[in-house]
């Protein structure tokens, strides 16, 4: 039987915040330890350019993602942990599929389909208004990124899965001109992951602004904690954990037993003030350990780069090889 090798991308475009944890950071971190599982980790920073033009955010990104995966424990030994731009075979095949992918096929991505709409709503007479073409042909890049190392299963979130069925059809059509070369991949959605709700009750992501960075140190964590949006009911009165924000990020960091006795507490009445004091205490205490390592990485970015160089290098041990069988196919060959 053929291993599956699960493969993701993380955009460098921001700080991990708890969100981020609960979805992403630590369900991947618990796969990396998976000692059956071939798994591929990578900071997706070309995509980043697509997203950011401020080149000291990409980089700090970087590095936060980097550090924050590192310090939670990921298994760079078990896992290959990299950078996009180390493996620089990642561009090359991304224009021999750029050079077999129709134009049309991208006209239908939802990301770039989304900034028409918003264009043609604000009433701009070019419906292209300021789309680069890296967000236009963003589904390619991320075809090589899956598809350069053999990748059968891509956990991804609802959103990037028109990615991942775009890879397949890219992948395809390349296979039926130039034989049977590229490994299709599939998307796998874990709807059972927390989605957390930010400060102000809204999906937590940095686009609204309503985050809670991972790592913020203590005196901030219990500032943006205290500014979470419950509602007027008073101490004493009845709770419900249904829609609480307070709740469902505790919930999403606490074992059964202990969210149960928190229900317990709405239910007689705890107050808001307590809950969040209650909130604070219990996630600054999850995440001691890891801050401090965080914050040893932050300040030693060399041993964060050292780690990515040991990820790009056995990286390229399959894409070195893969690239040059794939030019081979296209008739991109040395002349004798
Ligand atoms: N586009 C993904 C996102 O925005 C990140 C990403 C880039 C990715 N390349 C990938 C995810 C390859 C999975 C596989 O979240």
């Amino acid at each position: 039987m053929v291993q599956d090798i699960y493969l993701t991308g993380i955009t460098t475009t921001g700080t991990p915040h708890i969100g981020n944890y609960v979805g992403a950071i630590r369900p991947g971190i618990a796969a990396s330890k998976d000692k059956l599982k071939q798994n591929y980790y990578f900071l997706a920073d070309y995509h980043a350019l697509a997203k950011a033009e401020d080149p000291e955010r990409i980089n700090r990104s970087t590095l936060e993602i980097a550090a924050a995966w590192l310090a939670l424990g990921l298994d760079t030994d078990n896992a290959v942990f990299y950078r996009q731009s180390d493996i620089e075979e990642i561009p090359h095949l991304t224009w021999i599929l750029t050079s077999s992918t129709a134009k049309g096929l991208m006209n239908r991505a939802h990301s770039y389909k989304a900034v028409v709409q918003a264009n043609e709503e604000s009433g701009n007479k070019d419906p292209d208004k300021g789309i680069m073409m890296a967000l236009y042909s963003y589904p390619i890049l991320m075809a090589a990124d899956i598809l350069m190392f053999k990748s059968t299963k891509v956990p991804v979130g609802r959103d990037q899965k028109q990615h991942v069925e775009m890879t397949r059809d890219i992948a395809q059509r390349f296979n039926h001109h130039y034989g049977d070369i590229l490994v299709m991949p599939e998307a796998v959605i874990d709807d059972n992951t927390a989605v957390l709700s930010g400060l102000d009750g809204r999906k937590m992501s940095k686009s609204y602004n309503n985050t809670i960075p991972l790592f913020a140190d203590e005196k901030k964590l219990r500032k943006l904690i205290m500014k979470i949006k419950s509602n007027s009911l008073e101490p004493g009165e009845p709770k419900d954990t249904e829609g609480s924000t307070l709740f469902e990020i505790y919930k999403a960091f606490a074992s059964e037993d202990e969210a149960a006795d928190i229900e317990k507490r709405y239910a007689d009445g705890i107050a808001w003030g307590e809950m969040k004091q209650v909130l604070f205490e219990y996630i600054n205490e999850h995440i001691k350990p890891a801050r401090a390592e965080y914050q040893r990485l932050i300040d030693d970015p060399a041993v964060v780069e050292q780690e990515l160089l040991k990820g790009a290098e056995k990286a390229r041990e399959i894409s070195v090889p893969y690239l040059e069988e794939i030019r081979y196919a296209v008739g991109i060959r040395k002349l004798v």
